[in-house]
């Protein structure tokens, strides 16, 4: 990671109560996944100011993939784009305004390495409906705040980790992270 970046996700670090972000650790290990699985092609719900959409364009430029980051709040995604261009990361994402569940059924027909999901929590299962068919066979769901906010992704949690096609495990990350593997 460069110097700038490195400063930037500092910076960011002071206001993250109010723009939501996920914690430093879980920037580190979701960048860390990136790079050992070598995955590419990546989606993300909720970009908010970027904070964890520039850990993961620069661990995309290291495996030279592209994220794919969707945010319905203009505000939060024009600083997310400051943040990403300041970072020289621009080639390595491509932003989407809307309500994801929306963009991701009408929008988006590729296939993804890895999905991170983190936005509006009550919606974490209608997002796994979209998500599941555009997720390649050992593909990586990435689901934020499954410890945090317990009652409101019970749905989800349940429907993943009782689905067949996925091995399931939560991490003892600040807020929860859930790691989902598409077998
Ligand atoms: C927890 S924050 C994301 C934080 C970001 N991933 C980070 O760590 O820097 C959730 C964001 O998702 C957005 N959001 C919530 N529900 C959404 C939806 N259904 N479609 C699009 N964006 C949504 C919110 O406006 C908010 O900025």
């Amino acid at each position: 990671m460069d110097s700038k970046t490195t400063l930037i996700l500092e910076k960011l670090e002071a206001t993250s109560e109010e723009y939501w972000n996920i914690s430093h650790q879980t920037g580190n290990f979701i960048s860390m996944l990136i790079k050992a699985t070598g995955a590419k092609n990546v989606l993300e719900l909720g970009t908010s100011n970027g904070y964890s959409g520039l850990w993961i364009a620069d661990a995309l430029k290291y495996t030279n993939g592209h994220l794919t980051t969707i945010e319905f709040w203009e505000k939060r995604q024009c600083l997310a784009r400051k943040y990403i261009n300041e970072c020289g990361l621009s080639d390595y994402v491509t932003f989407k305004i809307g309500q994801a569940y929306d963009i991701i059924k009408d929008e988006i027909n590729e296939q993804f390495d890895l999905v991170f999901i983190d936005a509006n929590k009550q919606e974490y299962i209608k997002f796994f409906e979209v998500i599941h068919p555009l997720l390649k066979k050992g593909g990586i769901i990435l689901a934020d705040n499954v410890t945090s906010h317990a009652k409101k992704v019970e749905p989800f949690v349940s429907a993943i980790s009782n689905n067949d096609e996925y091995q399931v495990q939560i991490l003892d990350l600040p807020d929860g992270l859930l790691m989902a593997y598409k077998l």
